[in-house]
């Protein structure tokens, strides 16, 4: 028995998928898709073999050759799922499962056609990461094991499917009035890169590997604002080597996406929030682009070791902004990143373990203690490194990792042995264990100088000296500092103080979400009344939790605005993915509203 993943059943003695096809039908009116898949495995197994699997029907199981496999799904635990238990006949290498999702399938969010930007047909698309992938079908769903996949996905006409694979086509269904779009991944990618969007879906190219996927009302807008992908995509080249996923394609979701991006190969998902009309939000694209190195090429073994796969990215994140915009574009996210991450250290507590780099995760939901953590003390812990060895060798080290480890995913442990054996005697002096193992912040984290953070800091510093911005203060100001303003800004100001920074600069018709909801979460923690029709714009169309979470924790702290909070979120409850109505019904609870 070896399971080394604590949110995987998958025990690789017993076998390891090499490819599998995938075979669905998606049924909008039922909101369940019904297939197959097919597993192919390394080798010829036989007796015991376990997957995952979540909230699914498995209708039967048989081997390539057609016979019956027997099976047994265990009891549903509700971070690992159901274990799906199969007995394999002597010297099977191939399994076919039939299967079924259901309303439980975590992975997957069905919209009606109002909560598209189209409104006229409805939307679904699937989160996996990082353990959703077994909600859609059986498999071992632990980013240790690395398949290749073709799938076809059968739909009404008048759909359109994409997925984070290569597009091979469309050909009629199997019932008249359905098509069946086909796919193969040829690059083997874990379980939690598998995703699928299906709606009404059009696309642009924006140069000859670079294409935007959106509803058609919104794809002009999206190819404007990522039209500098494509020069993007050659700048990270430039930095951490040749991309090896042909094309670096985008999705535009729709509001309800969770997350502002997911790094699904060849298709990266991203939010609408990112529209904000003037490209001061291409930092998103530049850390899912990142992603295609650090982490889709080299990933973590287990979600404990989950801030190689998001530590690693945001270096080489603000490496791209730094090629593209200059040093002080990088040290202004950088210092956006350091308040987040002493956010997450007083959410978490002093001493907690999920402020640790490797976070010891048996017997915890990973959606549940998902932070910043990961993302900002792993940036620092990279950024030290190099500093302390010096670019040049950094950048060369960089190349030979991902050389080194291109298609597997690895473990903390065999990251830091990788780095003695480069770096001889390096994590020794930079204390990397503590950095690792221990909670909090070490005295040695880097720090970030620009001229322009200085400004900021110095103009927010003198507000409490009665100093209010005028407009020559803020001329030139790109988007992160008036984020870093609104939060150096004093917890709680007085309501003319609001009126007047809303006056002055329009905060609230700010098309960029970072400021806009920054300024939101200043003005609600203010009591600042007139925010709050504002506020429920934002509650109301945009789903990603980075926004929902601090705007219903500001308005809860506020005695005065728990009802309109309930008042909202009970509006809302079922327009939200599960993972943000999960989230915010916490919040809900700890309030005690
Ligand atoms: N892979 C993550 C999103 C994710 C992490 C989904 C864990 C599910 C579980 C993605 O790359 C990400 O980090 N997105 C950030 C963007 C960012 C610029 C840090 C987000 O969604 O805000
Ligand atoms: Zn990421």
């Amino acid at each position: 028995m070896t399971r080394l993943d604590p949110h995987s059943y998958a025990d690789l003695d017993q076998g390891i998928t090499q490819s599998l096809t995938l075979m669905l039908r998606v049924d909008f009116e039922a909101k369940r898709m019904f297939g197959k898949v097919r597993l192919h495995l390394r080798q010829p197994s036989s007796g015991v073999f376990d997957l995952d699997t979540r909230a699914l029907e498995i209708a039967g199981c048989r081997t390539g050759g057609g016979a019956e496999i027997p099976f047994e799904l265990g009891q549903a635990d509700p971070i690992l799922g159901t274990r799906l238990r199969l007995q394999l006949p002597a010297g099977t290498q191939d399994i076919e499962i039939t299967c079924a999702t259901t309303d439980a399938s975590t992975a997957l969010d069905w919209l009606a056609p109002e909560q598209t930007a189209g409104g006229a047909l409805p939307y679904l698309y699937s989160q996996c990461q990082p353990h959703h992938a077994r909600s859609i079908f059986p498999c071992q769903d632990t980013p240790r094991v690395r398949f290749t996949y073709t799938a076809e996905v059968t739909v009404p006409d008048g759909f359109t499917v994409v997925m984070a694979a290569a597009p091979a086509g469309a050909t009629p269904g199997p019932e008249p009035g359905t098509q069946t779009f086909h796919f193969t991944m040829p690059q083997p990618i874990p379980s939690y890169l598998t995703a699928l969007a299906v709606g009404s879906i059009a696309s642009k190219d924006i140069s000859d590997r670079v294409r935007i996927y959106a509803e058609p009302e919104v794809l002009d807008r999206a190819a404007w604002e990522f039209a500098g992908v494509g020069d993007m995509v050659g700048v990270a080249e430039g930095i951490f080597g040749p991309y090896e996923w042909e094309r670096y394609d985008m999705l535009m979701m729709p509001f309800s996406f969770p997350y502002g991006g997911m790094e699904n190969p060849r298709l990266t998902f991203l939010t609408p929030t990112l529209l904000a009309g003037d490209r001061s939000l291409v930092n998103v694209v530049a850390h899912e682009l990142a992603h295609s190195w650090t982490g889709n090429l080299v990933t973590n073994a287990t979600m404990e070791d989950f801030w190689i796969n998001e530590g690693f990215t945001v270096w080489a994140e603000r490496r791209i902004l730094e090629a593209l915009e200059g040093p002080d574009a990088a040290a202004l996210h950088a210092a956006i990143g350091r308040i987040a991450l002493d956010e997450a250290f007083e959410r978490f507590g002093t001493g907690s373990p999920y402020t640790q780099l490797k976070t010891p995760l048996d017997g915890v939901d990973p959606d549940e203690v998902y932070s910043e953590v990961p993302y900002e003390k792993g940036f620092l812990f990279v950024t030290l490194l190099e500093r302390t060895v010096g670019r040049q060798q950094w950048d060369a080290v960089i190349k030979r990792y991902i050389d080194e480890f291109r298609f597997t995913s690895i473990t903390t442990e065999e990251l830091l042995e990788f780095l003695d054996r480069e770096l001889p005697g390096v994590l020794d002096t930079i204390q990397a264990r503590q950095w690792v193992y221990k909670p909090g912040l070490p005295a040695n984290a880097p720090v970030f100088v620009s001229q322009r953070l200085e400004n900021v800091r110095a103009l927010a510093g003198a507000w409490e000296h009665g100093k209010r911005p005028s407009l020559e203060d803020v001329a030139g100001w790109k988007a992160e500092e008036w984020q870093l303003y609104l939060k150096w800004l004093p917890r709680e100001i007085a309501h003319e103080d609001c009126a007047l920074l809303d006056r002055r600069f329009g905060l609230m018709s700010s098309g960029n979400y970072e400021i806009l909801v920054n300024w939101l979460i200043l003005a609600i923690r203010s009591g600042y009344e007139p925010a709050l029709e504002r506020t429920r714009g934002v509650l109301t169309t945009v789903g990603r939790m980075k926004y929902l979470r601090p705007l219903y924790q500001a308005l809860l702290a506020r005695p005065e605005f728990q009802a309109f909070a309930r008042e909202v979120f009970d509006g809302m409850r079922d327009r939200y993915h599960t993972l943000s109505r999960v989230t915010i019904e916490g919040l809900f609870d700890k309030a005690g509203v």
